[in-house]
């Protein structure tokens, strides 16, 4: 058993008592518990290149979430408090879910906002009942508790490990567990979606076909994050060059490089993950660019792309 205790939390309502949550111990499923402030992940938003309008409607559902629940019945609007990013592996996904909790405490009064990142798989146990107890605790016991407590925002990752596809369950490795902790977790999502409005999950997956329909079903927006387009490419390279530059100061060139376009056209498909590690990729082609990045050249560049493409393609068709 775990225990938490109430100390001191900024609260918007200047009628609410002034409390925190923290724990003495370790609380299961939970990897990350603080407040958080407008600034924290701020930069992991701006990192994020994606069409303008996939951000601004992210943070008006954010900030909906908490003007609306608070006040409209379930059975006006029956809003859960969920949205799930869906997207290919390495499309920004993380990044912006975390960026949000810290754009999401910037429109609040007080400018804090108490966040927890959820680490799915601490909940399984090889013990039957283990996942669904672990499930109904973490989500029924703990974040319960900080959502009593003022307006909270939970990164759920990886949704899909937690809230596991009943139908595509196969009869290997205790399905009955999983099945019964997807049941719990969609039972807890229903009563944290009556009790507090205060409350918004952010969930992420890069295996959408594998999240229970459920629980698709009871988020208020599913949003897809998309792979760069060619703008896109350009300025993920651009920053990322720039980064670097900060460093080995001649990689600066290569940000105004006429060609950068052209690199940037062959990075369309990859994902933002792989386009700034193609930068590094670049720096392998010889000993003396390994050893000093400042000899990095665009035609590396040019020739990392290639290379990062043909091996992304190769896995596809494997
Ligand atoms: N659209 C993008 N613009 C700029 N950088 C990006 C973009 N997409 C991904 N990245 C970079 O790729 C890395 C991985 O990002 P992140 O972990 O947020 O992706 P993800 O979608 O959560 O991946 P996964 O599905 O594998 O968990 C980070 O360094 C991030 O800055
Ligand atoms: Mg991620």
């Amino acid at each position: 058993m775990y225990s938490v205790f109430i100390e001191h939390w900024p609260y918007d309502d200047p009628g609410q008592q002034e409390v925190v949550l923290s724990s003495k111990q370790d609380i299961k499923g939970i990897h990350i518990s603080k407040t958080l402030g407008p600034q924290e992940y701020a930069e992991l938003w701006d990192s994020i290149h994606v069409p303008n309008d996939l951000k601004e409607s992210l943070l008006c559902q954010s900030l909906l979430n908490f003007t609306l629940r608070p006040k409209v019945s379930r059975t006006v609007i029956p809003l859960h408090g969920v949205i799930l990013l869906v997207g290919e592996p390495g499309t920004g996904k993380t990044s912006l879910a975390k960026g949000l909790a810290s754009k999401t405490a910037g429109l609040m009064h007080s400018k804090k906002l108490a966040y927890l990142e959820v680490e799915p798989h601490s909940l399984s146990g090889s013990a039957l009942g283990k996942s669904q107890k672990a499930v109904t605790e973490l989500f029924g016991q703990t974040i319960a508790e900080y959502a009593q407590g003022g307006p909270t925002f939970v990164l759920l990752d990886e949704v899909e490990t937690l809230i596991v596809a009943r139908s595509k369950l196969s009869l290997e490795a205790n399905p009955i567990d999983v099945h019964r902790a997807t049941d719990a977790a969609l039972v807890q999502l229903d009563h944290l979606g009556d009790e507090y409005p205060n409350l918004l999950i952010v969930a992420t997956s890069n295996f959408s076909q594998a999240i229970d329909s459920a629980f698709v079903s009871r988020s208020d927006a599913v949003v897809t994050v998309p792979l760069p387009d060619k703008a896109a490419c350009k300025a993920i390279l651009s920053d990322a060059l720039t980064g670097l530059a900060k460093t080995f100061p001649k990689v600066r060139d290569l940000v105004s490089h006429r060609d950068l376009g052209d690199v940037a056209e062959n990075c369309v498909g990859m994902d933002g993950r792989q386009i700034r590690k193609m930068i590094a990729v670049g720096c392998t082609f010889s000993r003396e660019t390994a050893a000093d990045p400042n000899k990095l050249t665009i035609s590396d560049l040019r020739r990392a792309a290639e290379k990062s493409l043909k091996e992304k393609k190769r896995m596809a068709a494997a």
